[in-house]
């Protein structure tokens, strides 16, 4: 058994109005305070709403342990890009770090591992850690070439000066994200294994930190973040629900607890 803290990042994905968001985060402040200081004390709990309610959320967690990240960024440096959000504007909003390349972006903004690789270049130089999405989708994982996509995705979303320090691999497989459909632990653990080596051996040993994503709750968060290499857990859906969510880093925090 571990005792290094496990990360829970909450993707609130495009979800979430003002009231919601204050009323989410009141909730796991309650249960914070209610006896929840073990619980940070082995979760490192960071919250990623949409980009509007980045300010407020920060202000309501701001004497809390919890941090927070945004969804996404641009690669540019502040300009002319309507409708984009530089690296240093999350960075001053309180950010620590942010999700880059999920799958979601990489479905419906067609972004490239070159487009995520820049990305994680400028979310570096601005001083947040990124978190980096990779995953197969159904057919590739049916055709056996789950672990070769993966580790292509991984190193080419990567610049060559990445700063492993400041560097989560998530590892999503597509058809896992929103459906209830886990991989099964050993080979999530296989998975983890395969990017950790793939890592070391292109840009050092690290430490890489590498956390799943997919249909994580609260009755399988114990079993997949005890699993050999699993640095944490990224949580779509059941992080928009404060007693599931605290119920996953309950779960997650008691994996990283030495037994007395
Ligand atoms: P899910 O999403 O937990 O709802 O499956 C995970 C993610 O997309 O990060």
């Amino acid at each position: 058994m571990s005792v290094s803290s496990c990360l829970v990042v909450g993707n609130w994905k495009m979800h979430g109005t003002l009231s919601e968001a204050a009323a989410l985060v009141g909730g796991l402040a309650e249960r914070l305070a209610t006896g929840g200081s073990t619980v940070v004390r082995h979760a490192e709990i960071v919250l990623c709403p949409p980009h509007p309610l980045l300010v407020p959320v920060g202000q309501r967690i701001q004497e809390t342990p919890f941090r927070l990240g945004g969804q996404d960024c641009s690669s540019a440096e502040p300009g002319p890009r309507t409708g984009e959000v530089a690296a240093a504007m999350l960075r001053d909003a309180g950010c620590g770090y942010v999700l880059l390349g999920h799958s979601e972006r990489r479905t419906h903004q067609h972004e490239s591992n070159a487009a995520v690789r820049a990305k994680v270049v400028a979310a570096q130089a601005a001083g947040l850690t990124a978190i980096v999405c990779v995953g197969e989708s159904t057919a590739v994982r049916q055709d056996g070439q789950a672990e070769r996509h993966v580790t292509d995705q991984v190193l080419a979303s990567l610049p060559a000066a990445v700063d492993a320090a400041a560097t989560v691999v998530a590892y999503e497989p597509v058809w896992s994200i929103g459906t209830g459909d886990t991989p099964g632990v050993p080979d999530i653990e296989a998975m983890h294994a395969t990017l950790r080596d793939a890592l070391v051996r292109i840009h050092g040993p690290g430490p890489w930190r590498v956390v799943y994503g997919g249909s994580v709750r609260a009755r399988n968060a114990g079993a997949i973040a005890a699993g050999g290499g699993v640095d944490g857990l990224l949580v779509g859906g059941a992080s928009l629900q404060p007693g599931e969510f605290w119920g996953i880093c309950e779960a997650v925090s008691l994996t990283r607890t030495v037994p007395p």
